[in-house]
């Protein structure tokens, strides 16, 4: 499909016909095609090999697996479907470890069961039906979130992206990119700048694919070129999605997201982390906690399967990094722009309304 002529919204993750649809996103940008599951795991196997990756993503598929699964469990009695139940969960578990979103799906659907008065398969829908609420739910947060963020952007407006939060690491719309999208149709002026993204290059072949699919304008950096673009003015503010937020604010996100947050506060440029609040993990009190994932060095010493790195060189692959919640200028979420400590007590400061400054938005509320 030629980039730019077709504009219907996508949908990563979807349940067709009793099965697990997914936008293949190892094909992008070549090609955009679908895999269809009947198999529980084959979808685990799907997130682990990042067929769908980007945390929002991930759960809403680990939720459709885990229902897929159950439905084919032949269980004499609540029980023991519960314990079968349970089992696949822990596979879809251990199928990534850093993307909290991932863990709180599964819980959901879990609790769905649990919560359910009778037989299996009373519980297998009701297991069906939590993991189809969560797909709508996603798209209507990153809409939410997106309107939030979208009034703190200037008219015109650089961004700077790294990685993928767009529609391909969510049901659809994305979480960075539902800012973006947000603020082109609010009526702003919006340029993307994205980081390519080593090792798996999620900026140039989701982020600027996706960009230019809708037609909003991107250009691709190498991740070592942002510090020069911010000395010389031309980036306005960084959004980035997250895998993990802990209660104080530090987060998770795509490895060389803590290098350009330390870049952003030294040249005096907003860093915004846009993620739902499904993404903030409160049993975490700092970053410390966050299982980083150690992805195969093969992503680091081949490219298109093509060895670039000398033969028995050391190399590591960490997939995420922190970043301290303090460099973090406000986590752009569906309940507005919240600042740490996150718990009951998170606060919001209020949005500007109509004609008043960004600046003037200092009341804050109780989340
Ligand atoms: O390894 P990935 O591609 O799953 O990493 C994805 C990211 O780091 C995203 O920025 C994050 O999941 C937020 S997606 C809305």
């Amino acid at each position: 499909m030629p980039i730019g002529t077709q504009n219907k919204p996508l949908q990563t993750v979807m349940w067709e016909a009793g099965k697990v649809r997914l936008i293949d996103q190892t094909a992008l940008p070549e090609k955009l095609q679908y895999v269809e599951y009947t198999d529980w795991r084959d979808v685990a196997e799907a997130i682990r090999t990042m067929v769908v990756r980007g945390a929002p993503a991930i759960g809403c598929a680990a939720a459709l697996g885990l229902a897929l699964g159950a439905r084919g469990i032949i269980a004499d009695g609540r029980e023991s479907f519960l314990r079968r139940v349970t089992g696949i969960a822990d596979t879809f578990r251990a199928a990534r470890p850093t993307a909290v979103n991932l863990f709180w799906a599964i819980d959901r659907v879990l609790a769905a069961a649990a919560e359910t008065e009778g037989n299996p398969v009373d519980l297998k829908d009701a297991m069906l039906v939590e993991a189809l609420l969560m797909l709508d739910e996603d798209i209507e947060t990153n809409r939410r979130l997106g309107q939030y963020g979208a009034a703190l952007l200037p008219d015109p407006v650089n961004v700077l992206t790294h990685c993928n939060a767009g529609a391909l690491a969510t049901v659809g719309y994305g979480t960075a990119l539902g800012v973006v999208r947000a603020a082109v149709e609010a009526g702003k002026k919006v340029h993307v700048y994205a980081d390519e993204t080593r090792p798996r290059l999620q900026g140039m072949k989701l982020t600027a694919w996706e960009l230019a699919r809708d037609q909003i304008p991107v250009t691709v950096i190498a991740d070592s070129m942002a510090a020069s673009l911010m000395r010389q003015g031309k980036i306005d503010c960084v959004i980035v999605g997250a895998d993990r937020i802990a209660a104080n604010g530090d987060t998770a996100n795509k490895i060389g997201t803590y290098g350009l947050a330390v870049l952003a506060q030294h040249h005096n440029i907003p860093f915004y982390v846009a993620a739902p609040l499904s993404t903030i993990d409160t049993k975490l009190a700092s970053g410390l906690q966050i299982p980083i994932e150690q992805r195969d060095t093969v992503e680091m010493t081949h490219i298109e399967g093509i060895r670039i790195a000398p033969e028995g060189v050391d190399v590591i692959n960490p997939a995420f990094d922190v970043t301290p919640g303090e460099l973090i200028t406000g986590f752009i979420t569906e309940k507005g722009v919240l600042q740490p400590p996150f718990g009951s007590e998170a606060s919001v400061p209020a949005l500007p309304s109509e004609g008043q400054e960004e600046t003037e938005a200092k009341e804050t509320v109780t989340a």
